[in-house]
């Protein structure tokens, strides 16, 4: 049994200690917005936070979260208000497939959260973990700055 918080929901998940949070969050607990890409932790598209700091969620145990805080892309937005990040998304209209978004989103929302005005080199340092097979890399990084931009002069 492995206690921990998903979206600020209490959860104990009678799993493995050693299953990957991507496995909990998707088929234990039915949040299907975190992908499986690669499963070694080499294109993002799982990421989740941990108390706020992005991880790969397919090479991290569930144990390895116990007693703590996991935001999926379902907890981006509580209680329905949108973040930046995704009004700035739909605004530039960055996805193609959409297949690694939620990980992209994650990855940058963790930035933006540490580094509310990131240069473009933290944007890229930041981002360089996250694969998109349908190259929508100047979309996602001008969403980033749009994002940071808002939220600075909100
Ligand atoms: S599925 Fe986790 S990094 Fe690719
Ligand atoms: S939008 Fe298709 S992989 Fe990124």
């Amino acid at each position: 049994m492995v206690a921990l918080y998903i979206n600020g929901v209490h959860h104990e998940l009678d799993v493995s200690p050693e299953m990957p949070i991507l496995w909990a969050v998707r088929d234990v607990v039915g949040l299907t917005g975190t992908k499986f890409g690669c499963g070694v932790a080499a294109c993002g598209a799982c990421t989740v936070h941990l108390d706020g700091k992005a991880i790969r969620s397919c090479v991290t145990p569930v144990s390895a979260a116990a007693g703590r805080h996991v935001t999926t892309i379902e907890g981006l937005a509580p209680e329905g208000k949108e973040h930046p990040l995704q009004a700035a998304w739909v605004e530039d209209q960055v996805p193609q497939c959409g297949y690694c978004q939620s990980g992209q989103i994650m990855s940058a929302a963790a930035l933006i959260k540490k580094t509310p005005n990131p240069s473009d080199k933290e944007i890229e340092a930041a981002m360089s973990g996250n694969i998109c097979r349908c190259g929508c890399y100047e979309r996602i990084n001008s969403a980033i700055r749009r994002a940071a931009h808002e939220t600075a002069n909100a």
